[in-house]
């Protein structure tokens, strides 16, 4: 989901967190999971709750880099990084999809429609190597079928 929340919304939603007790990262991730990204109002809202600055915040979205500043697009690739899928040649899949879309990682079309980023293991590494395709596992790739399905995503029907 990446609806603009409200000011109330987000302060409703990271309430439960106190400060001092190690609760920034706990709190970024409650809020990208719910929004699927952590906007500018959203760090002030966790800063104010934990009783410290935005930039102490930002600092931890800008430190991890499965820590969105902007709404996912659409159909939103996550590479994983983690090294089960490495050993299995997650870098070629990387390198195969990457040719494809004509994207860098971190990066996504002109019209919002698709976008890879580097993810990290999630535990599920008897699929590797794999993707996150909006959450969603895809795994046991291989080069040709990483190509196939990012020319499916890229061609988005047409
Ligand atoms: S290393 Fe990719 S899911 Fe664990």
């Amino acid at each position: 989901m990446s609806a603009e929340p409200s000011a109330q919304e987000l302060r409703d939603l990271v309430a439960e967190f106190e400060p001092n007790k190690g609760h920034v990262m706990p709190a970024l991730h409650k809020v990208q999971e719910t929004y699927g990204y952590i906007s500018r109002p959203a760090i002030e809202a966790i800063a104010r709750q934990l009783n410290t600055t935005p930039a102490l915040v930002y600092g931890a979205v800008s430190f991890y880099s499965d820590f969105r500043t902007h709404p996912p697009a659409q159909t939103e690739i996550a590479w994983c990084s983690g090294p089960a899928c490495r050993l299995a040649g997650g870098d070629r899949i990387r390198e195969a999809m990457q040719a494809t879309l004509e994207l860098p990682l971190g990066g996504e079309s002109d019209d919002h429609r698709y976008g890879i980023h580097v993810g990290q293991c999630n535990g599920t590494c008897s699929e590797a190597p794999q993707v996150w395709l909006n959450g969603q596992v895809v795994g046991n790739l291989t080069v040709s079928k990483a190509i196939e399905m990012a020319r499916e995503i890229r061609g988005g029907g047409e």
